[in-house]
């Protein structure tokens, strides 16, 4: 068993899910459904949050099983721990990473967004690079079973050649809208070249950062030929879905919604596709981040394709702000965005 430790027990860590959720949405919930990891430790500031989790999750773990701490890097110190899951909000998670960077550990699960600017991102990639350890960014609907099977029904040619991926989700360039972005890569290929994006909003946000507008629509086009368009606002579909385009068929999926896959102007039946049933996004993330540490492939949303993700999110931004059309990566990695989710 991988030995997991969560700092931050918020919503995402904790309070998203209850002990008997059948795919919980949250660390805790995954970590305790999966077969090769166990929650050992956890930290935050706050004792309210503390003892919140320990009344609701402590039933469902052995007791004294958990150690409890005021602090990261308490935890840290004290803990020999193979996985830690950062889930604290996105302007702490640079200073969060330089600690758990320092740790003798072999994986870092990170919630999205990665960081506040590519600057703190690339420092982080770097930092991880050097111990040799994986970062994965958690832009958690990806790890949806089926979407995870049609990956592979694409690659194996179910609609031909992909030409357009389309992908919903409006709000938080960053720190909401990104786990679309993510989709639109899950099936149109990490290997982004130019970003055109519009946004709208922001609001008053503290020194130095600047605020974190929402989406309105982005355009990426793609090494591969491919080109993805994201629609923030006022798009008929609902959020975390895609259209998929091929140059035989189309699928229309989601986190939220079934597969639908129109071929040669024909429905195909879904009892032909071997679907899988429904797991816990959570519960298959930390499986594949134990798998890679059994010596699998790298677990999904690692190294190049949080880069590419990333890379997106903020040339979106860049985009807005500039009117330019932006090649990437990035030129300008020092924009600081307040991307507090
Ligand atoms: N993947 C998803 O679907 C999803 C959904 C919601 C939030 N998130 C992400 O999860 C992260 C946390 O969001 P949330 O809504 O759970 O936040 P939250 O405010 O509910 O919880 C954050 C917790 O972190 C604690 N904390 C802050 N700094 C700390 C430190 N240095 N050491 C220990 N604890 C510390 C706080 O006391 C708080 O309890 C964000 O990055 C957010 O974007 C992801």
């Amino acid at each position: 068993m991988y030995r997991v430790g969560i700092i931050g027990l918020g919503s995402i860590a904790a309070r998203y899910s209850k002990p008997d959720d059948a795919y919980p949405y949250c660390h805790t919930g995954g970590i305790r459904h999966c077969e090769t990891t166990e929650l050992v430790a956890v930290a935050d500031m706050s004792k309210e949050r503390q003892s919140e989790f320990q009344q609701t999750w402590g039933p469902g773990f052995a007791d004294g099983s958990i150690n409890y701490y005021d602090s990261d890097i308490q935890m840290l110190e004290s803990e020999d721990l193979d996985i830690v899951a950062v889930c604290v909000r996105g302007p702490h998670h640079f200073s969060v990473m330089q600690n758990v960077l320092k740790a003798d550990i072999k994986a870092i699960f990170l919630e999205k967004p990665a960081g506040c600017s590519l600057e703190e991102v690339d420092t982080m990639t770097a930092g991880a690079d050097a111990k040799g350890i994986p970062i994965v960014v958690d832009y958690t609907r990806h790890w949806a079973p089926h979407l995870i099977r049609l990956q592979t029904l694409i690659k194996d040619g179910l609609i031909g050649d992909i030409q357009t991926v389309i992908g919903y989700c409006g709000g938080g360039v960053l720190s909401f809208g990104i786990h679309t972005t993510d989709m639109i890569c899950q099936f149109g290929g990490y290997d982004p070249i130019s970003v055109s994006g519009i946004v709208s909003g922001g609001g008053d946000v503290p020194e130095p950062y600047e605020p974190e507008p929402a989406i309105v629509n982005a355009t990426i086009k793609y090494e591969s030929g491919i080109t993805g368009i994201q629609v923030g606002n006022h798009g008929v579909r609902g959020g975390f879905s895609v259209d998929i385009l091929g140059s035989e068929g189309t699928i229309q999926t989601g986190f939220y919604t079934s597969v639908s896959v129109q071929k040669d102007g024909k429905q195909v039946d879904n009892d032909t596709l071997d679907l899988p049933p429904n797991e816990g996004p959570f519960k298959i993330a930390y499986k594949q981040i134990t798998d890679y540490l059994d010596g699998g492939p790298m677990p999904h949303c690692s190294r190049d394709h949080y880069t590419a993700v990333n890379e997106i999110g903020f040339a979106v931004i860049e985009s807005a702000i500039t009117g330019q059309t932006i090649d990437l990566p990035c030129q300008n990695r020092k924009r600081l965005i307040y991307a507090n989710g």
